[in-house]
């Protein structure tokens, strides 16, 4: 922990920043097993907001991991640690009057918890999509051959076979990806964006 270190305030208050843009920042938070759909949704999730011409980024875990979280594996301090950067890094995001879509597994509850409480300190509005789909289903969908992998022991601490998935108790969305759709997702989501009031 580094000591004799001032934090700066800016000369653009949060209010001013969201005028001169003419938009809100919020981090989007998508949550769920390997091949549960997260990445397909943020991905079609980026795509629709910035035709609304609504300045959005997507953190994606698998590419995250290949720059700023290289260092990380998958034992559970490792992921405590990505979730934590992940959160700090989709904050500042959210702060920029960005949004912020995150794909990650998460796959434990205090580190999501942390996300959220780091964001509400800061007046940033959180929105948790559990992405579900019973495992079976992922499991057969298996896009990357991992869950394969992780049954034939191959792949060590895989989540839903190996290491612990806790869902969400309490998210703001939840979709079932095993009977909804890419668009119609997109459209849920982007439907209570709305209603909140984070896009006009
Ligand atoms: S976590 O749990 O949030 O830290 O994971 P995340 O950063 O989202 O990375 C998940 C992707 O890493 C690949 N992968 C694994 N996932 C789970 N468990 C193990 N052991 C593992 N090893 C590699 C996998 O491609 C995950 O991507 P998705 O898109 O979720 O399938």
């Amino acid at each position: 922990m580094a000591t004799n270190i001032t934090f700066h305030p800016g000369s653009i208050s949060p209010e001013e920043r969201k005028t001169l843009l003419s938009q809100k920042g919020v981090t989007i938070w998508l949550t769920g097993l390997s091949a549960s759909g997260k990445s397909t949704i943020a991905c079609a999730l980026e795509q629709h907001l910035l035709h609304l011409h609504k300045i959005s980024y997507r953190l994606d875990g698998d590419n995250v991991r290949f720059g700023l979280n290289r260092d990380l594996g998958f034992d559970e301090k490792s992921r405590n640690e990505n979730i934590r950067r992940t959160s700090e890094v989709s904050k500042l995001f959210a702060d920029s009057a960005s949004i912020a879509i995150t794909a990650f597994i998460s796959p434990y509850r205090v580190d999501r918890a942390f996300a959220r409480e780091i964001h509400e300190k800061a007046s940033l509005p959180f929105v948790e999509v559990f992405v579900d789909a019973p495992l079976h289903v992922v499991e057969q969908r298996d896009p990357k051959g991992l869950y394969k992998k992780a049954r034939a022991g191959e792949i060590k601490e895989f989540t839903g076979i190996s290491a612990p998935y806790e869902a969400p108790e309490n998210p703001e969305i939840h979709i079932d990806t095993s009977i909804t759709d890419v668009a119609e997702s997109v459209r849920i989501i982007t439907e209570f964006l709305t209603t909140k009031g984070y896009i006009s």
